[in-house]
């Protein structure tokens, strides 16, 4: 019987598999991408034409929400949506000494290298950061079991990393042929693929408008129905063929493209309850500030924004917050232009 490998019998060297050509095109082949500190040149290569290195994301409108939530030594901070850890990576050496952050996400396969790699980066005493494997919408009893009264700043950036999205094995994105899962967290519930059986054409069409404002819902939700029925959506490239086949022939590949691209993100919404657990986490927010407290929202599409901005004005109207933004924040020009991904940010906040 195999034993696993222990410090005393190291794992044997295994070659790396080649790729062909002089440049690595697929995900698991870009393996100095992937570790970021062991290739920073080619890193920066990467980051100067505009893409985001393998494995990695890149934070959004870094300074803007440095500026809101202003981090000081001593105080409690939450990263509510940890991912790659950029926006924590800046915000809580502001916090020392004396202060912690308490880093949540869903996403149990890219938390521990996050953890194990904000460890390594930044040199910390353990309890100041606390990381938690968790949906944001049970911040109220994460808190509480930390023992934490009242955070004096929360960050939430919202939707998925650029982990999730680039890695075809994740089964997100519509570019890149992977098992259609769509599930930020894989141990929890079932993948696209299994739940689109469970789904009636009539509710498909209410999932398109409302998650992605769809015009053409009325269209794909049969198409994408009847054709699982007739055979199982086990990729992303069927559901795109499926996708595509059924507009009509006169559509532009452009337009192709956008509905495939919003058809995914309806999906990815529902399948991981993005607005039901996003409305908790509105609700929830002002009691888990202390007084003078700030939070910041980043969205990526109007129905995030939506729930964000109405959130933060009925509070302030009901005095559950002092002041909110007046006006929605956006990423400058030459953000957009370095990182592309950033285009459709739009930044809030509130102070209690
Ligand atoms: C845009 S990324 C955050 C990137 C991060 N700010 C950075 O700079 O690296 C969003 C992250 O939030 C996580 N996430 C999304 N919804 C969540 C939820 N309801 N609860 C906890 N984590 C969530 C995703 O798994 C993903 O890792």
């Amino acid at each position: 019987m195999e034993s696993s490998p222990s410090p005393a019998s190291p794992e044997k060297h295994q070659r790396r598999p080649r790729y062909r050509g002089t440049h690595p095109r697929k995900f698991h082949e870009k393996y100095k991408e992937h570790d970021p500190l062991k290739h920073p040149d080619l890193v920066q290569k990467v980051l100067e034409s505009g893409k985001t290195p393998a494995g990695t994301h890149r934070p959004i409108m870094v300074n803007e929400i440095l500026e809101i939530l202003d981090p000081q030594p001593g105080q409690t901070a939450v990263d509510a949506t940890l991912g790659y850890g950029g926006h924590t990576s800046q915000i809580l050496p502001r916090l020392l000494p004396g202060g912690r952050l308490l880093a949540i996400d869903t996403d149990p396969v890219e938390l521990p290298k996050t953890e194990a790699r904000l460890r390594s980066l930044i040199d910390l005493p353990p309890e100041a950061l606390l990381v938690c494997h968790s949906n944001f919408a049970a911040l109220p009893r994460l808190l509480a079991a930390q023992g934490i009264t009242g955070a004096d700043l929360i960050l939430a950036d919202l939707g998925c990393s650029s982990m999730q999205f680039d890695d075809p094995a994740r089964g997100f994105s519509y570019k890149l042929a992977g098992p259609l899962d769509l599930r930020m967290n894989p141990n929890k519930g079932k993948p696209a693929s299994e739940w689109l059986g469970s789904l009636t054409a009539e509710k498909l069409v209410d999932i398109l408008r409302d998650n992605a404002d769809e015009p053409q819902a009325d269209l794909l939700a049969p198409a994408i129905v009847n054709a699982h029925a007739r055979q199982p959506i086990a990729t992303t490239t069927q559901l795109s063929r499926v996708i595509m086949d059924a507009l009509h022939r006169n559509s532009s590949d452009d337009e192709k493209v956008d509905t495939v691209r919003r058809v995914f993100q309806a999906l990815r919404i529902e399948i991981n309850a993005e607005y039901g657990v996003l409305d908790l986490f509105l609700r929830y927010l002002p009691d888990c500030l202390n007084e003078g407290g700030r939070v910041a929202i980043l969205t990526f599409h109007s129905g995030e924004d939506r729930r964000v901005k109405h959130a933060f004005q009925n509070g302030l109207r009901e005095g559950r917050y002092t002041a909110i933004a007046e006006e929605v924040q956006r990423p400058t020009r030459d953000e957009i232009h370095a990182n592309p991904r950033a285009s459709s940010a739009k930044l809030r906040w509130a102070r209690k």
